[in-house]
């Protein structure tokens, strides 16, 4: 049957994929509160339309950290891509690159950093994880920087690893014939089978939980790439990035694989983006399925978003070319809902073009319409 929704995936993904791999995927945290979250919450966003505008011309093109890219829409890192399909990585990259848009590489990538940049020409970024070891840091994040990646996505929310518990119950662990490509020659490229999710060992092993605001400014004297912060979902935090140099903040709460019961990315979007007062660009992770999510994630203020599990997802239905569909397919509702909301570029997506249910209206504005 025709494919016409980025979601439909899913379902083919669950039919192809050995469980304990999709349940790796599809997963999160503990009661999944927060990934029924991030969906729901975009399902309470509203538009106000604007009508009769000249819609014959629509353009999507943006800059993110002074790179031109086709539209605002790019990929999330996701680790461990060849339990989807054995071209992993290498699929997402050169689907990314077609589509005129950024991928970002995960650390635990089964494909190294120079392999990936070997598919051809495109812009990357890198996601780190900051390991106890911060020389397997320096030269793993030296070795990005060589190989073409244009900036760091500095992933701030795993000291330790959610609780997901069908992981645990899968006894999870990267299949024998894959390593995290990126650490192989360090010896750290395997995971062990563990008593729980051998990836929550791993981390618990490998991964620096002391890290904290004064490692954001030792990675910027050992890079001169842009720092994206990637995990922040509050005020407080979006000021402390700043300050410590951070290039741009991505809202997100890693697909709500972390902690559980915090909020939907796109309601903590506003706060983060009132906060960062246009010092530095603030873009959304989790829940984006459909181009009218796209839409309101820009109308809250976001300068862009990612897209995670239904990169898996298609990656495991129908390899480069699923990534492809998925990327078309987003782009095209994208274009679909600015042409039907009257707004011919993305400066001309504004916040009063969608209402949030939750919103309480200040005294003395205009009642909310009737839902
Ligand atoms: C992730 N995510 C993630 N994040 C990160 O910083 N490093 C990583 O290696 C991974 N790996 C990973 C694997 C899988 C299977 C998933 C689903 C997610 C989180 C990811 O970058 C992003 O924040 C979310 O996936 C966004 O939410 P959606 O689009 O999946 O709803």
């Amino acid at each position: 049957m025709e494919i016409t929704n980025v979601t439909e995936y899913e379902a083919i993904a669950k039919q192809k994929l050995p469980k304990m791999v999709f349940d790796y995927y599809a997963s999160g945290a503990e009661d999944q509160w927060t990934l029924y979250q991030n969906r729901h919450a975009f399902s309470q966003i509203l538009f106000r339309p604007r009508i009769l505008i000249d819609v014959s011309k629509i353009d999507m093109t943006t800059t993110v950290l002074g790179f031109k890219i086709s539209m605002p829409i790019m990929i999330a890192p996701t680790a461990m891509q060849k339990m989807a399909h054995p071209e992993g990585e290498y699929a997402t990259a050169r689907a990314a690159s077609a589509a005129g848009t950024i991928m970002t590489l995960s650390s635990w990538a089964t494909s190294s950093v120079e392999e990936v940049a070997s598919t051809g020409p495109g812009i990357r970024f890198f996601q780190l994880y900051v390991y106890k070891d911060r020389h397997v840091v320096a030269q793993l994040v030296r070795r990005a920087e060589r190989a073409g990646f244009k900036a760091i996505a500095l992933t701030v929310d795993t000291p330790r690893l959610g609780r997901r518990e069908a992981d645990i119950k899968n006894r999870f662990t990267l299949p024998p014939f894959l390593t995290l490509k990126n650490f192989e020659g360090l010896d750290l490229g395997k995971m062990d089978k563990a008593d729980d999710s051998g990836l929550a060992s791993y981390v618990a092993g490998q991964i620096d939980r002391t890290l904290s605001w004064k490692d954001v400014k030792w990675l910027q004297t050992i890079t001169n790439l842009p720092i994206l912060v990637k995990g922040v979902l509050t005020a407080e935090d979006t000021r402390l990035a700043i300050q410590a140099g951070a290039a741009g903040i991505i809202v997100s709460n890693h697909g709500a694989r972390q902690l559980d019961y915090v909020p939907a990315t796109i309601m903590a979007l506003e706060e983060v983006v009132k906060a960062a007062q246009g010092r530095v660009p603030v873009f959304l992770d989790g829940g984006v399925r459909r181009g009218t999510d796209v839409f309101k994630a820009l109308a809250l203020g976001a300068s862009g978003i990612f897209i995670g599990r239904p990169v898996v997802f298609s990656l495991a239905a129908e390899g480069e070319a699923g990534v492809r569909k998925v990327l078309q397919m987003l782009r095209e509702e994208f274009e679909l809902t600015m042409a039907l909301s009257g707004c011919r570029s993305l400066k001309e997506i504004t916040r009063d073009h969608i209402v949030t249910e939750w919103e309480v209206p200040p005294p003395g504005s205009r009642p909310l319409p009737r839902l």
